[in-house]
């Protein structure tokens, strides 16, 4: 089906751009890592000394910013015109971002972008609210989840892969806080939507997922 749209929302750490990725190169779909958006936004406003509780400031700023997301194999990300694709995955920007995600104005600004790359044809997007608001007419929405040592392990292993020295147990209550903030907030909070289909991938290999995925797909009326 052309313009297929598939939503792919869960805690962090969990495997969903890595999934997401796959899964789009595997059906020539565009592949929205939403995420990346909010953590521009976040990186910003830590570059600007903008202090993270003004609401208003960080809402008007990020009304202000250009976002751009590579749709090449190089995925790369832009906030005004500067390549931000490392630098937003700092712990630093890790452990801002649920605050700033929790701003109603940020998210409706981000939201709309989003929507926009939906536009464009068929996509997978991941993120926290995908299944639940950005598209909920979506053909298939995954909800993934694993548990929280396996996340924190996955994503200590990918922070030691880009030279970034934490503990695993730094890195485990980072972890616990943002997803405690994110599925806290009043707007948009992480929550699988009712019509996701919940996949624990707690053992499993990449490519296990990607198959289930798939066959949901194909298998779909
Ligand atoms: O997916 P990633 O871990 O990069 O997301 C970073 C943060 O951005 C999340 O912890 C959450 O606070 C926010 N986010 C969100 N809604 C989305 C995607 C991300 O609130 N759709």
């Amino acid at each position: 089906k052309k313009n297929l749209q598939i939503a792919i929302d869960g805690p962090a750490g969990a495997g969903k751009s890595t999934i997401a990725k796959a899964i789009a190169k595997r059906l020539e779909l565009f592949y929205v890592d939403t995420g990346a958006m909010y953590r521009a936004i976040a990186y910003k406003a830590l570059n600007l000394n903008i202090p993270l509780k003004q609401e208003e400031d960080i809402t008007r700023m990020a009304r202000q910013t250009d976002i751009t997301l590579e749709h090449s194999e190089a995925r790369r990300v832009f906030c005004d015109g500067l390549d931000v694709t490392e630098a937003i995955r700092s712990p630093e920007v890790s452990r801002s971002v649920s605050v700033i995600a929790a701003y109603p104005e940020v998210r409706e600004r981000l939201v709309e972008l989003q929507r926009q790359e939906a536009g464009r044809g068929g996509v997978v997007m991941d993120g926290r609210d995908i299944g639940t608001y950005v598209l909920p007419d979506a053909d298939l929405k995954v909800f993934l989840t694993a548990s929280s040592e396996e996340r924190a392990k996955r994503r200590w292993l990918e922070l030691q892969q880009s030279g970034k020295r934490l503990s695993l147990d730094e890195v485990q209550k980072d972890m616990e806080a943002r997803d405690h903030h994110d599925q806290q907030r009043a707007v948009s909070p992480l929550v699988p939507a009712s019509d996701a289909i919940i996949l624990d991938t707690t053992g499993l290999q990449v490519e296990e997922i990607v198959e289930r995925i798939l066959n949901l797909i194909k298998n779909k009326p």
